[in-house]
């Protein structure tokens, strides 16, 4: 689908209006690949509101949807360096100039078969914006990853949501729509966190509450703790440490009684 878009379209505000042209639509498709249809819901959203086209990468032979089978799988695949074979896409990437490009993080970073698309070039100069799923881990990592596999790609603000806050992830994805300029809307303004420092007894009981929640973040201590007000509530960046390593943990509070949440683990 073609998509005017206020980022991917140049409007040459600055020009005389004789000499103002408007550039041609961008090409928008929604690529992502999914076991367990977590990341497909996200690919899904974005395609409702951009109007986009949208294909689901597919492996030759599917990866099993048993959690352990396919820890066992991914983990020999990624030890190995193994690229799977991928079904034909329906469309051409080639034709499209930003490519969303979605995936569960596996291991830090995106799944295995995103390795064989961007191995296969397609992407090469192309917008690509990223966005996952996690259980835990936030999306730094996974686009670093990414630019380093993708140097001549221009890789935008992108996003990741964790599985259990899908229902926080329409406004997660819109944030950064209108950033693009494929949705029409005005963000929050979000200050900058402020300095870290010894969280206060109060930042340590949000700290605890809200990592309570998940088993793997279970002996996670706060060390330091930077905030922010927001319309919301309060956003916290805590220094997490867990067996002498450090991590960055962002947790919301937000106004009235929820108990706070984590948004993403850095590490
Ligand atoms: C092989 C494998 C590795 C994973 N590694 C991580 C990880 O490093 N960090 C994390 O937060 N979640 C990890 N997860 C959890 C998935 O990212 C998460 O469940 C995701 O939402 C699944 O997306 P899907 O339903 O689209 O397949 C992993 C899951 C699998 C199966």
């Amino acid at each position: 689908m073609m998509l005017m878009a206020g980022l991917l379209v140049t409007a040459c505000a600055s020009k005389p209006k004789a000499e103002q042209t408007e550039e041609p639509a961008k090409k928008v498709l929604v690529l992502y690949y999914s076991v367990t249809n977590t990341t497909k819901q996200m690919a899904e959203y974005i395609q409702q509101k951009t109007g986009a086209d949208i294909e689901a990468i597919q492996t030759v032979d599917a990866y099993p949807t048993d959690y352990n089978e396919l820890i066992k799988r991914s983990s020999a695949e990624r030890e190995g360096n193994v690229l799977p074979e991928l079904k034909p896409f329906a469309h051409n990437v080639a034709d499209y100039d930003v490519i969303f490009f979605g995936y569960p993080l596996w291991f830090a970073t995106y799944a295995q078969p995103l390795k064989t698309v961007i191995a296969s070039g397609v992407l090469n100069g192309k917008t690509v914006v990223p966005f996952c799923t996690s259980g835990s881990s936030g999306i730094k990592q996974s686009v670093n990853d990414l630019k380093n596999a993708l140097p001549t790609a221009q890789i935008p603000e992108c996003v990741g949501v964790r599985s259990s806050l899908m229902d926080k992830m329409p406004a997660a994805v819109d944030r950064v729509l209108i950033n693009l300029g494929l949705m029409e809307g005005k963000n929050e303004v979000l200050a900058d966190y402020s300095a870290q420092q010894a969280p206060t007894a109060d930042e340590t009981a949000i700290f605890d509450a809200a990592i309570s929640t998940y088993s793997m973040m279970n002996g996670t201590k706060a060390v330091s703790v930077g905030s922010r007000t927001t319309s919301k509530g309060t956003d916290y960046k805590f220094v997490g440490e867990a067996n002498g390593a450090k991590m960055d943990v962002y947790i919301t509070k937000e106004n009235g009684d929820a108990a706070p949440y984590f948004t993403a683990v850095d590490r």
